[in-house]
């Protein structure tokens, strides 16, 4: 493993961790400050750690809550009276239940101490770049919707989360800010494609920072699997990240995620020391 791994940022909350005003609000205490930006949505923080929450679009009264540097093996969470305090607040804005980003173990470890179960264990795997890798990009990316722009055409953002919802399902589908977050989590961000007469059948959404790169989504139709897109859409993803000159590039997957696995190992990724893990909690008495 690679002496240091600029994390990609979670999208938004640095921004909003550096130009809050740090108030805090009495309710709260000392130690936790919170900024509530729309109903039931808003900034939490304590000390360093900062966290976003927002209702789940997809299930009911089911908060995300995504931890700022959550992949980071060596962040660690507020001390537990706070964290407590976190749930308190989400009890108070009418959740029934929350689940987290993805967290790397020590973080893991003090949300399970506080009653969080493990949701999805992710396998986080690295492919180190030699000089010897000659990957070609074979797909299309998606051209901005204008110049400069990482967002792609509205018409081409509804396809893309059609295919994810149909390839992930209806709860572990992306919604527009959760693309929004994988295509700014980055320095630099690109979504290639692949389409069969002019059917949107894979994409994946790709980004480097620093020397690193990251695959942060892949995708392919359930009805076009088993024919090579998915390797397409991994080598394209590869030579694109290859010629910005990286010296690595992780992604993760579900440990039961065979396929996916497979895929990668095809193209020379291993596991790396540690994993991550989205954990839940049931927020009723
Ligand atoms: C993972 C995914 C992108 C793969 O796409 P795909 O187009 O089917 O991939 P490919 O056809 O290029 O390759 C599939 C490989 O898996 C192998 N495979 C298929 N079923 C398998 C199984 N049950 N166990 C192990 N390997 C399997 C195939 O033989 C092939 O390997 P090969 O090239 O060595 O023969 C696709 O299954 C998908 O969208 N899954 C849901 C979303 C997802 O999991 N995304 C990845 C999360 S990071």
């Amino acid at each position: 493993m690679k002496a240091r791994h600029p994390k990609p940022r979670t999208g938004g909350t640095y921004l909003l961790a550096r130009h809050l005003p740090r108030w805090g609000h009495p309710h709260y205490g000392h130690g936790v400050s919170l900024v509530e930006r729309a109903s039931r949505s808003g900034v939490i923080w304590s000390g360093t750690t900062t966290a976003s929450v927002r209702p789940s679009p997809y299930v009911a009264h089911h908060a995300l809550l995504s931890i700022a540097r959550s992949h980071d093996p060596l962040l660690q969470l507020p001390a537990e009276d706070l964290l407590l305090t976190w749930l308190d607040t989400l009890s108070q804005w009418g959740y029934h239940s929350v689940s987290t980003s993805a967290l790397a173990p020590i973080a893991a470890t003090a949300l399970h101490d506080i009653g969080f179960s493990t949701a999805q264990d992710l396998v986080l795997l690295e492919h180190h770049h030699r000089d010897t890798d000659n990957f070609i990009g074979v797909l299309p990316s998606l051209r901005g919707r204008w110049p400069g722009s990482r967002f792609p055409s509205q018409p081409v953002i509804t396809e893309i989360l059609h295919l994810d919802c149909a390839a992930f399902g209806n709860e572990r589908q992306m919604d527009l800010i959760t693309l929004r977050e994988a295509l700014c989590a980055t320095e630099q961000s690109r979504v290639f494609v692949s389409y069969v007469d002019k059917l949107l059948v894979g994409f994946v959404i790709v980004g480097v920072s620093d020397t690193h790169g990251f695959i942060q989504r892949l995708a392919v139709d359930p009805n076009c699997r088993n024919s090579g897109v998915g390797t397409r859409l991994v080598q394209t993803a590869l030579a694109w990240i290859q010629a910005k000159d990286c010296v690595s590039t992780v992604v993760n997957t579900e440990a039961s995620n065979v396929v996916a696995l497979h895929v990668y190992e095809n193209f020379g990724f291993a596991p790396m020391n540690y994993r991550l893990a989205v954990l839940e909690k049931n927020l009723l008495p």
